[in-house]
């Protein structure tokens, strides 16, 4: 499967765990090393956030200013979040809430959700609310149809902290998808 015509298309990956060895940053290396040649590719650094506080939400904030400016440079979003209590982790939900109402750097911005768990239900659960959190008004982003990409039992499909190209089937046509609805020109784009 090869990304054609889109090269060098900026694409932000947006980690939702922080743990060593997660999973989810397994997947995101593997899309990081497997479309090299045709995507740049940075991380938001998810870690250095504040909790977002409605208080502080308009201070100069080091962490939070980047975090904005690596939205705005990237073409496309692709959040891979771990399942924490049948929702998104704390990290991801963070993570939003940043990009949200001062700053609307994820409005009209193309995202791809992903996530992976050791249990059955691939982040079903999480992924929804992660689809519903980037439409409400404070964010505005274009979740982009039929980019989803449920990975259960993850620990079955990962060796040696990779995750197997036999396993990354629908993975790999998701973000062929998503990278070819960021390169065409009928993209959705409200009040352009
Ligand atoms: C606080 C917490 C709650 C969890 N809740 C769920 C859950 O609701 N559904 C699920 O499938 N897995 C759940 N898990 C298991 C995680 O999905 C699993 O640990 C997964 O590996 C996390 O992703 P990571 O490896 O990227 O950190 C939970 C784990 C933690 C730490």
């Amino acid at each position: 499967m090869t990304i054609n015509k889109e090269k060098d298309i900026k694409i932000l990956v947006v980690v939702g765990s922080g743990r060593k060895g997660s999973y989810n940053q397994i997947i995101a290396n593997y899309l990081e090393e497997r479309y090299q040649e045709e995507c740049i590719f940075r991380e938001a650094d998810l870690k250095s956030l504040p909790v977002y506080l409605e208080d502080i939400e308009n201070d100069d904030i080091a962490s939070v200013k980047k975090l904005r400016e690596d939205v705005k440079w990237a073409d496309g979003v692709v959040i891979l979040t771990p399942e924490h209590n049948f929702t998104m982790s704390v990290l991801i939900k963070n993570f939003i809430d940043w990009c949200s109402r001062v700053e609307l750097v994820l409005a009209n911005k193309p995202v791809m959700i992903t996530g992976a768990t050791m249990g059955y239900f691939g982040t079903v659960m999480a992924q929804s609310h992660v689809r519903q959190a980037m439409l409400s008004p404070g964010v505005k982003a274009v979740v982009v149809p039929g980019t989803e990409v449920y990975l259960p039992t993850i620990q079955n499909r990962v060796a040696e902290g990779k995750l197997l190209d036999e396993n990354a089937e629908t993975l790999n046509k998701a973000f062929v998808n998503f990278v070819e609805y960021i390169g065409s020109e009928n993209r959705y784009c409200f009040n352009c």
